[in-house]
């Protein structure tokens, strides 16, 4: 009998590639902020997510749900507009279903955006942090139920989830860009709510730097299946607690749009570079 997940993933991927010939290298996961990055893109191909008999569709009012081929500075690119969310009420496996397609399109490198709150006294509303490394400890894992083998092994590494080899690339498109960027660790709750002053305390003495709700399940799935990962966070507030206004998605979302112009530059320059260092 076969796995129902792996089935499904096989179904989805077939249907895409019935319709788009395309070969992505890069793949990369638009956030908050990143929501019109098609203007950065050549995009020469778009399938609606809706199209994709069995795939997971966002619920969220007014998120986009769509796939765009194309080449970022003559880089064959795969990005998402729009992702599902645990919070949701999709499954682990449905959440991470989008991120493994990609990789099994032919994409070898991932980038993940999202938006985050800052854990780290340091970090200010508007900041991009590259991700360093993630808790999951509080999300189930997706990789939990039968292993899907085609895809990975049982037991897989996560000492190096976020490749050191994409790190400096970022710090290097950064210095490139001249968009200083901050480094931390992700650390991912199930949302939806904003967490708690005290969620966050605790965010902060197990390690974490920033707290979102994507991502690093994404990163899982990703480096299971022996994709290169790597993320970068935008900060749009200060996690709760630590300012005294109340959490907002309205204050996420324009922060988000504040720095949205630094943040695209930031991910054009690093695709740039992957290009030329990593598949040229
Ligand atoms: N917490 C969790 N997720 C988020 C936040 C936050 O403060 N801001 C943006 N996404």
């Amino acid at each position: 009998m076969g796995n129902r997940i792996y089935e499904k993933l096989i179904t989805c991927t077939n249907a895409v590639k019935s319709r788009i010939t395309f070969k992505p290298e890069v793949a990369l996961i638009l956030g908050s902020g990143l929501g019109d990055y098609a203007q950065e893109m050549d995009v020469v191909e778009t399938l609606e997510y809706s199209e994709i008999e069995g795939f997971p569709v966002s619920t969220v009012a007014g998120h986009q749900g769509r796939f765009l081929f194309g080449y970022v500075k003559d880089v064959p690119v795969v990005a998402m507009q729009g992702r599902v969310h645990y919070y949701e009420g999709y499954e682990m496996s449905d959440v991470v279903l989008p991120t493994r397609l990609m990789g099994l399109l032919g994409a070898k490198t991932i980038i993940l955006t999202n938006a985050a709150g800052g854990v780290n006294y340091n970090f200010r509303p508007g900041d991009l942090m590259m991700i360093t490394d993630h808790i999951t400890t509080t999300v189930p894992s997706p990789l939990i139920g039968p292993n899907l083998e085609e895809l990975g092994p049982r037991f897989p590494d996560m000492s190096e989830v976020y490749n050191k080899e994409l790190r400096e690339i970022i710090r290097e498109a950064a210095k490139n860009v001249k968009v200083s960027i901050q480094q931390g660790v992700y650390m991912q709750l199930t949302g939806p709510n904003y967490e708690t002053p005290a969620e966050i305390r605790m965010c902060r003495t197990m390690g974490g730097d920033a707290a979102g709700m994507s991502t690093a399940c994404e990163a899982m799935a990703a480096n299971h299946m022996g994709m290169d990962v790597c993320g970068i966070s935008c900060i749009t507030n200060m996690a709760a607690g630590m300012s005294a206004q109340p959490l907002d998605h309205k204050e996420v979302q324009e922060t988000a749009d504040r720095v949205a112009a630094d943040f695209k530059k930031l991910v054009t320059e690093t695709i740039r570079l992957i290009g030329e260092k990593k598949n040229g």
